[in-house]
């Protein structure tokens, strides 16, 4: 999907879930992303209404994960059904979007925000992302990656809230138009 030489970006596979456990409990700790660690981090990674999820891989080391899903908390869906114009089904949420500590500003990120977002619009679906506020890391790739703002929400994640979070619009699918 994505090769870099030292990078490559693939589906995940089930025997990638450990590894991904780990990323996403040192990226918890460096950056409080997820902002609740769950009990159960696989379940967090793997929802069961997953599109599809991706991993980078360096020398074979899980670096970066993300995901895309079919919808998020109610109140992000609704802020992005209403700025897109289009019903949930025809929306790809990219999530659980990480990257490890020692691999940053070096494209990975970019990269597999591209690939989420690129499978949702395949599939006719129009990407769209929530972000806790405070997230800025991922609030600037989302802004240098040409993604727009549609709103803020208040949210409850993992039973825990309120949380303000940011709803980003990807680039709009060519096939789409933009509500005028
Ligand atoms: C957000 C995250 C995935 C970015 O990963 P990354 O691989 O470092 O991102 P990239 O190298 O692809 O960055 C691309 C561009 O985004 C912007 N950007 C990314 N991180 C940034 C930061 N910390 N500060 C400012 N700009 C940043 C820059 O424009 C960057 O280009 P540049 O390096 O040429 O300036 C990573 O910082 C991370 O895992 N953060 C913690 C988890 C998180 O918050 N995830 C998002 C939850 S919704």
């Amino acid at each position: 999907l994505w090769d870099s030489g030292a990078v490559r970006i693939r589906e995940r596979a089930e025997a990638d879930l450990g590894r991904c456990v780990e990323l996403a409990r040192v990226v918890h700790e460096t950056d409080g992303y997820p902002v609740y660690l769950p009990d159960d981090l696989r379940s967090f990674l793997a929802v069961p209404h997953a599109i599809g999820a991706w991993v980078a891989e360096r020398a074979g080391d899980v670096i970066g994960h993300v995901a895309l899903h079919q919808r998020s908390s109610a109140a992000v869906m609704a802020l992005a059904e209403a700025a897109t114009g289009l019903p949930a089904p025809r929306l790809g949420v990219v999530a659980r979007l990480l990257v490890a500590p020692t691999a940053r500003r070096a494209g990975i990120g970019r990269a597999l925000l591209d690939v989420a977002a690129d499978r949702a619009v395949q599939l006719g679906r129009w990407p769209v992302l929530d972000v806790v506020t405070r997230h800025e890391s991922g609030i600037k790739l989302y802004e240098a990656a040409g993604w727009s703002h549609a709103g803020q929400v208040t949210v409850t994640l993992g039973g825990v809230g309120p949380i303000e979070e940011l709803v980003f619009l990807g680039p709009p699918p060519p096939q789409m138009q933009s509500p005028a």
